[in-house]
C-alpha cells in the first residue's frame, strides 16, 4: 500500500522549530511528507533541516522546479495538509484565497482534509480580523485547532501557543483515519469528563479508583479532531492535554459536579466517562490520621455523593442536549446496563465489562452502546479511539 501523503505547511513563527518534531512523528509512522515552508519560516528553521528530515526537496516559491508544476501537484496528490504553525498572516492569506507562494497555491489545489494549528501572540489571535479568518476557514471545512494557553515567545504567557507536536500528530492521525474531508462536529460544544475522582480522608489519603482517564481523553481528542469545541473535565489525570481541548482539572466528585454544571449550559453534548466515586468519607481529618498503640482503627463512615449523570439527564441544561453515560460492570453486563440506562435517564450508555486486567489503564476497550430509543451498537475490541468515534457518530446522529 502507498504511504499516506502529507503536506506539512510551515509558516514563519518561532514555533516552526516544533514542526520538526511533528515531521519526525509523521515520517516515523509511515507517512510520505512534503514540507512546504513559507519564505519567512526559513528565517526560523532552514530548508536543509526540512529536506533532511522529510527526505524530499523543499521549496517556498512556485518558480522552483517549474517543469514539475509543484504548485498544482503537491496539493492535488495530498491525503492531508497540515499547517503548523499557522501564523495570523498565513491564516489571512488562506482565508482570502491568495496564491502568492507555494503553500497558498497548495492550499487552493488540495481537495483533502486541511488542518491548521495556529500559533501567535494572544492579541493577534484574539483580533477580530484573525477570528473572522478562522471562522471563514472553518466554515469552508478546514479544521482549525484552538491554540494552547501557556508560555509564548518571550516571558509572556497567554492563549496562542502551538499545541504539543505529539498532540498535533494525534489530530492528523485521527483525521486521516476517518477519511472524510470535512469535520462533522464544527460549531458543536461538547463536555467530556474523564479520570477517576479521589475522595480525601485526610491530607495524605483518599478513596480512589483505577480509572486511567484514557477513554475520556480519547473521547476529547476525537471530538476535537472532528471540529468540536471541547471542555475536558479531568479528574486526577496526568495524561497530556489533547490539542485544542480546554482542560479543567478537578479532584473530588463534588468538584467534578460543579465543573460539569458550569460547562453544561453551553454544551450540545455531555459525556460522563469519569469514574465518579459513589461515596465519600463523611468526615475529613484536617491532620494525618495516626495509629494509636493498643487501639483499633476508627471505622470510616461514608456518605453518598451526588449522581451527576442522573442529575444532568433529568434536568437538561439545553433542549436537545445529548447526555451519554458509561457503565462499568463485572457481571450480567447487558442486563445491568439496560437497567442503569433507565435509572440514569441518559440518551446513550456505553456498557463495558471491567475486571482486574480489563479496561482500566489499558489502551483498548470493547463495549455495547445502548440507546434510550432501544438501539444497541456493539463495538468490537480495539483502540479506545475507535469506541470514541462510535460514541460521536451516535451523538452526531442525535444532534442532527
Ligand atoms: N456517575 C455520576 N455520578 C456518580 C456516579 C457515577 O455521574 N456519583 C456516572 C459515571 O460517570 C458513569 C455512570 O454514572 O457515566 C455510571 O457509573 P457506575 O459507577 O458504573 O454506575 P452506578 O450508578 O454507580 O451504579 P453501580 O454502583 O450500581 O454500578
Amino acid at each position: 500500500m502507498d504511504k499516506p501523503k502529507v503536506v506539512l505547511g510551515v509558516s514563519g513563527g518561532i514555533a516552526a522549530y516544533k514542526a520538526c518534531e511533528l515531521l519526525r512523528r509523521l515520517t516515523e509512522s509511515g507517512h510520505e511528507v512534503r514540507v512546504v515552508p513559507t519564505a519567512s519560516a526559513l528565517h526560523f528553521v532552514g530548508a536543509a533541516t526540512w529536506s533532511a528530515l522529510s527526505g524530499n526537496p523543499v521549496s517556498t516559491e512556485v518558480w522552483d522546479d517549474v517543469h514539475e508544476v509543484p504548485h498544482v501537484r503537491i496539493g492535488q496528490h495530498a491525503d492531508l495538509v497540515v499547517v503548523a504553525p499557522a501564523t495570523a498572516d498565513t491564516l489571512a492569506r488562506a482565508a482570502h484565497g491568495l496564491a502568492d507562494d507555494l503553500l497558498t497555491n497548495t492550499l487552493l489545489t488540495a481537495r483533502c482534509p486541511v488542518v491548521f494549528a495556529p500559533a501567535m501572540h494572544t492579541e493577534m489571535w484574539e483580533h477580530p480580523a484573525t477570528q473572522e479568518n478562522v471562522a471563514t476557514l472553518r466554515r469552508r471545512g478546514a479544521l482549525v485547532i484552538e491554540p494552547a494557553v501557556g508560555r509564548l515567545t518571550g516571558v509572556d504567557t497567554g492563549k496562542g501557543r502551538l499545541p504539543d507536536p505529539g498532540e498535533i500528530f494525534e489530530v492528523c492521525r485521527r483525521v486521516l483515519a476517518r477519511g472524510v474531508t470535512e469535520p462533522d462536529l464544527v460549531g458543536r460544544h461538547v463536555v467530556v469528563s474523564a479520570g477517576g475522582t479521589r475522595e480525601p480522608l485526610d491530607p495524605v489519603r483518599f478513596l480512589g479508583n483505577r480509572s486511567s482517564g484514557k477513554q475520556g481523553y480519547a473521547l476529547a481528542r476525537t471530538a476535537a479532531a472532528r471540529g468540536a469545541r471541547v471542555t475536558l473535565i479531568a479528574a486526577n489525570s496526568t495524561l497530556p492535554a489533547p490539542a485544542g481541548v480546554d482542560v479543567v482539572p478537578v479532584g473530588t466528585a463534588v468538584q467534578l459536579r460543579e465543573a460539569v454544571l458550569r460547562a453544561a449550559p453551553e454544551a450540545d453534548a455531555v459525556v460522563m466517562a469519569a469514574a465518579v466515586a459513589d461515596f465519600r468519607p463523611a468526615a475529613y481529618a484536617a491532620g494525618k490520621i495516626k495509629k494509636k498503640d493498643g487501639q483499633e482503627p476508627e471505622p470510616v463512615t461514608l456518605v453518598r455523593n451526588p449522581d451527576i449523570l442522573a442529575e444532568i439527564s433529568a434536568d437538561r441544561a439545553r433542549p436537545g442536549q445529548v447526555v451519554v453515560g458509561f457503565a462499568a460492570e463485572t457481571d450480567d453486563v447487558l442486563a445491568n446496563g439496560r437497567a442503569k440506562l433507565k435509572r440514569k435517564g441518559c440518551d446513550l450508555l456505553v456498557v463495558n465489562e471491567v475486571g482486574e486486567l480489563k479496561t482500566f489503564g489499558s489502551e483498548e476497550n470493547e463495549a455495547v452502546v445502548l440507546g434510550a430509543d432501544g438501539s444497541e451498537t456493539a463495538v468490537a475490541h480495539g483502540p479506545k479511539e475507535a469506541l470514541a468515534e462510535t460514541v460521536w457518530d451516535l451523538v452526531a446522529e442525535r444532534l442532527n
